[in-house]
């Protein structure tokens, strides 16, 4: 949620900060600003709005000049999208502009102390709060200044300051939201997220809670809240600078569905030696894994329906008893952790408020946490006990797909290594398991190739109200998610429903022509779903159903059929989840959203 950048060098700041803000669009974008000194003073230029009225405001940056500066793309929390609420915010005297991402919590109190005291406030946002409490601590040192508002705020906080009277030099502080600070030869950046400083540098510091960054044209300072300064190692960064832009693909989401093949190959590939699964980075004996009672997953949105594909397989696997939960929800509701519970958090960003939370918990109670993350070196990542990463590379489009893709693969590999060691699958079995994960990137490749079918499909129901997507067992869990894909880019009401249930309730909403997703991979529950089909059909609906490869017999029961390749039925959602993933994006481009970055939405939520 929100993005910022900031930027000190020889060029010229604004173009590299407009470019960076480019690159975190997906963080927020309902508004955008930067401010840059210009060697007497900070100008600021700001606009509500997606980042491109901004590029235009300020003639893509030309009218800043001036080498130093910071910029922000906000997703609003506090004060509605407006000019005024945009970020970066000025003290009275505009001698210290700030960028915040994160929420300071006890904001209310604060203004109150600094109104009585004479501050005048313009905006609605927490995060002015910030700059006029650096005013008044500002007494010509501004680490000292900015120590003393870290002890004073609570909350999250990345910050990117700069103050006009030390015009050589880029404040950057952290507390719960991501921060990092690239260093290069034309310059020192700092940032959000990597994507955004890919560009300049593969350096990268990732910035840890409660540090404070100083940063100058050739030199950077790492300091504590007391303080003192202190040393850190810089990260070598991978990706691909390719892999974070569209590379000739109409949006982000379409690009990532097509290097879902390669996201899952690389993370499965890495885990396979001579025949055997090896997860090295799981950091657990064999003693460990035997002594495993319990797995509780926690997580949010796609990443917790994940987690719910997980429970089947790892229980039907491994036979542990596994809980799901969603991260907002478990952390809230005292929950009981016994001894020998594995704790997975699984998360794309790595930075998710909820789920960072959740992690810190478990942790605090005792429980091993093992996190399952896209992002290296993101803060859930840093704070496990181990990290299994998913090898996706950048995702950009809010909507995910090749992360989910790739959390399903970790979790397939994770449940196979727990039931090799505690022996609830024979060596036989087992070779069968990953000869059938192996052929998963080739046939995620032969649904993607089948889109048009999908398209077509899609586009007679661009003007459908609701959707309800209904299945059993792990096809449940496959209905959680093409339901989320569709409403989140869509903005179509949908429900996904545990087909049994429907009856219970929700079949009331059934009339003539409701459009039902019916997926149908779990071949011993074939016959239980096809019934729950026809009691749908009987009230008019439409079905659609997803199905394995040969079970014809579907034909009979629904109106319009996708096959999915044969594969054994734990590892059916790699595949079910390609035509779903493919029919919301349809949906969404035949009812003129913006595919990438839908309403109200952003990709990493870093606040509550
Ligand atoms: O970064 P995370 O995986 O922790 O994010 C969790 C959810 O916010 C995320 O999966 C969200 O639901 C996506 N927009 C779904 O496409």
């Amino acid at each position: 949620m929100c993005g910022i950048v900031g930027y000190i060098g020889e060029s010229q700041a604004a173009p590299i900060l407009l470019d960076g803000l480019s690159k975190l669009e997906y963080r927020g974008y309902d508004s955008a600003g930067i401010a840059v000194f210009d060697g007497g003073q900070i100008n600021m230029s700001k606009a509500k709005g997606r980042l491109k009225v901004l590029s235009e405001l300020t003639h893509d940056g030309a009218t800043l000049p001036g080498t130093l500066g910071i910029g922000h793309t906000r997703w609003a929390t506090h004060g509605a999208p407006s000019d005024i609420n945009s970020h970066p915010h000025f003290n009275e005297s505009k001698s210290i502009a700030v960028v915040h991402n994160g929420i300071i919590e006890n904001y209310i109190k604060i203004k109150k102390m600094l109104e009585a005291k004479g501050y005048k406030f313009v905006s609605d946002t927490d995060t002015e709060v910030v700059v006029h409490l650096l005013d008044y601590y500002y007494k010509g040192n501004a680490l000292e200044a900015i120590t003393k508002v870290m002890h004073r705020v609570e909350g999250s906080y990345a910050l990117g300051i700069l103050f006009a009277e030390e015009p050589d030099k880029l404040y950057a502080v952290r507390k719960d939201s991501p921060l990092i600070v690239g260093k290069s030869e034309n310059g020192n950046v700092i940032a959000s997220d990597v994507p955004a400083v890919l560009k300049y540098t593969r350096d990268v510091y990732f910035i840890d809670n409660e540090e404070i960054a100083i940063i100058s044209k050739e030199d950077l300072k790492f300091y504590n809240v007391y303080e003192e300064e202190i040393q850190k190692e810089s990260v070598k960064i991978e990706w691909d600078v390719e892999a974070a832009e569209k590379g000739g693909y109409e949006h982000f989401m379409l690009k990532e569905m097509h290097e879902q093949p390669k996201a899952v190959a690389d993370t499965l590939n890495p885990r396979l030696k001579d025949g055997k699964i090896v997860i090295d980075e799981l950091n657990m004996t064999e003693e460990e894994i035997n002594a495993v009672k319990k797995i509780m997953i926690v997580a949010c949105g796609s990443a917790y329906h994940t987690g719910v594909t997980a429970k089947y397989v790892l229980e039907g696997l491994a036979r542990i008893p596994v809980e799901v939960d969603v991260a907002s929800e478990f952390r809230y509701r005292n929950p009981i952790l016994e001894e020998g519970t594995l704790v997975i958090i699984i998360s794309q960003s790595g930075e998710t408020a909820d789920s960072l939370a959740a992690l810190r918990m478990a942790k605090e109670m005792g429980s091993k946490v093992l996190a399952i993350v896209n992002v290296v070196g993101s803060s859930i990542a840093r704070e496990a006990d181990s990290v299994l990463y998913t090898w996706a590379g950048p995702e950009i489009a809010v909507a995910t797909t090749k992360a989910y893709s790739a959390q399903l693969i970790a979790h397939y590999l994770l449940a196979l290594k727990f039931a090799e060691v505690r022996g609830t699958v024979s060596e036989d079995e087992l070779k069968d398991y990953i000869e059938d994960l192996k052929r998963i990137p080739e046939q995620i490749e032969l649904l993607l190739g089948n889109r048009e079918k999908i398209q077509k499909f899609a586009n007679r129901y661009v003007a459908a109200k609701d959707v309800f997507f209904i299945g059993r067992g792990i096809d449940y869990a496959i209905s959680l998610e093409g339901s989320l894909k569709l409403k989140e880019i869509s903005y179509i009401h949908s429900e996904a429903y545990a087909a049994g249930e429907l009856k219970h309730g929700t079949i009331s909403l059934i009339e003539d022509g409701t459009l039902v997703v019916a997926l149908v991979t779990q071949e011993e529950l074939y016959k239980k779903t096809i019934s729950n089909i026809v009691e749908v059909k009987t009230r008019g609906a439409f079905v659609l159903a997803v199905t394995n490869a040969g079970n014809t017999e579907i034909e009979k029961a629904s109106d319009y059929s996708i096959y999915i390749p044969k594969t054994n039925k734990y590892f059916t959602n790699s595949l079910a989840v390609i035509p779903l993933q493919l029919f919301s994006y349809y949906i969404s481009i035949g009812r003129g959203c913006d595919v990438d970055k839908p309403r109200n939405l952003a990709k990493s939520v870093t606040v509550e």
